[in-house]
């Protein structure tokens, strides 16, 4: 039985009750129902089932679970969309929305400065007959000149890994939407918790819920958010069909996530906020990227779309890798991995890990330089972080 409000409550109030679904148990938590598959009263109603199931009916967990069906209706609803699709990682989430939307002889216009796996995906797109072009995602000229006629969609993060740059999601769906294509956005840096990408023109968002979403880098998941017919009928036959199903233990962990991400992603941009300006002017570093800092290039652009400069900073080493590869080795809070928006704070080198596969030519053009750490900002206390980082960058 759903337990949706009917009043539009805040963000907040929705990300701990929003589509609750309880058990003729009455369980005040939301339960596990770590079952594959569902027992019919008759032949007939497995007849029935097959032919079409209802929101509360279920099949097969490949197709639908009632966990992974309360973590996608709460998601959508704090999203602002019709409907969501539960996934087993971000980059299931990614691959679903653009396979399932696409064909051979579709031309998608992406951003360049993408997460390695998604350009993976858009290079496996092109494999397949689709024209895949990239634009440098802060120049609205090269995407009024790529977003031509004929164009099916348009595919780029909001906010880039790992060099910060923010996109104008509201300029560019609206070049997209004037050619009839579909706005597919990555909001995974912005965070649902400050992006409003379905108001500023997204169609489809996708998230790796592996990040903030989960907030204690327990477990992968993602989720599709888009209109009820795009979900239910582009999507979700894509996704059963070829196995990308969420599963209802990490289901219930993303709804447990929910509940406390507002608070969290808040008091991870504050921190990040102040760590960004005890860094600026420090003498080991030549840049300091952090989107709520005057001097980033799309700063009023990040506070108008978000009203936050987000948990994550970039900052690069004057020393190069050497000075950068010292500095994550001296960091004793701060932990060397590749994950982010986790309550731990995260460093990475992306040009020799999550952006390894990338040419040189192509990182040097994004920025992905040798000296360049990218941080992502945890829950501890912002004086230790600084204090950390300050240390490893003396
Ligand atoms: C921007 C972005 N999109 C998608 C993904 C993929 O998510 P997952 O690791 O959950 O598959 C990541 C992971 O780091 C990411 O940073």
């Amino acid at each position: 039985m759903t337990n949706t409000p009917e009043k539009k409550l805040h963000p907040r109030t929705q990300a701990v009750h929003h589509g609750t679904r309880r058990s003729q148990y009455g369980e005040m938590a939301e339960a596990i129902f770590l079952t594959q598959g569902f027992v019919y009263d008759s032949a007939e109603q497995a007849e029935a089932r097959f032919q079409g199931s209802g929101p509360d009916e279920f099949i097969y967990a490949r197709y639908g679970n009632p966990t992974s069906r309360m973590f996608e209706d709460r998601i959508a609803a704090l999203e602002g969309t019709e409907d969501a699709f539960a996934t087993a990682s971000g980059m299931a989430a990614v691959n679903g929305a653009l396979f399932s939307m696409l064909k051979p002889g579709d031309r998608v216009v992406a951003a360049r400065a993408l997460f390695g796996s998604c350009l993976y995906v858009l290079d496996l797109l092109a494999k397949f007959g689709v024209d895949v072009a990239y634009v440098d995602g802060t120049d609205l000229d090269q995407w009024r000149d790529a977003v031509r006629p004929g164009t099916t969609a348009v595919f780029f993060e909001s906010v880039s890994n790992p060099t910060l740059e923010v996109i104008d999601m509201r300029a560019v769906a609206d070049l997209a939407h004037a050619v009839g294509a579909t706005v597919v956005v990555d909001n995974v840096f912005a965070t649902p918790v400050f992006s409003r990408a379905v108001e500023m023109g997204a169609d489809v968002v996708v998230y790796s819920a592996t990040k903030h979403i989960d907030g204690g880098g327990r477990a992968l998941a993602g989720v599709i958010c888009g209109t009820r017919q795009f979900v239910r009928e582009v999507a979700e036959p894509y996704l059963k069909h070829t196995g990308g199903a969420i599963s209802p233990f990490h289901s219930w962990l993303m709804l447990n996530g929910l509940t406390t991400m507002d608070l969290r992603v808040r008091a991870q941009a504050d921190a990040a906020d102040a760590i960004a300006r005890a860094l600026q002017g420090h003498e080991a570093l030549s840049r300091v990227i952090y989107p709520g800092l005057a001097e980033h290039p799309q700063h009023e652009l990040a506070m108008s779309q978000m009203g936050s400069g987000g948990t994550m900073i970039a900052v690069e080493l004057a020393g190069g890798k050497d000075a950068a590869f010292a500095a994550l080795d001296r960091l004793r809070i701060f932990k060397i991995s590749n994950n982010l928006g986790d309550a731990k704070s995260i460093v990475t080198h992306p040009a020799t890990t999550t952006h390894q596969r990338l040419p040189e030519d192509q990182r040097a053009h994004l920025g992905i330089t040798p000296g360049l750490l990218r941080l992502s900002i945890g829950l501890e206390d912002a004086q230790d972080l600084i204090d950390d980082l300050k240390t490893a960058f003396a």
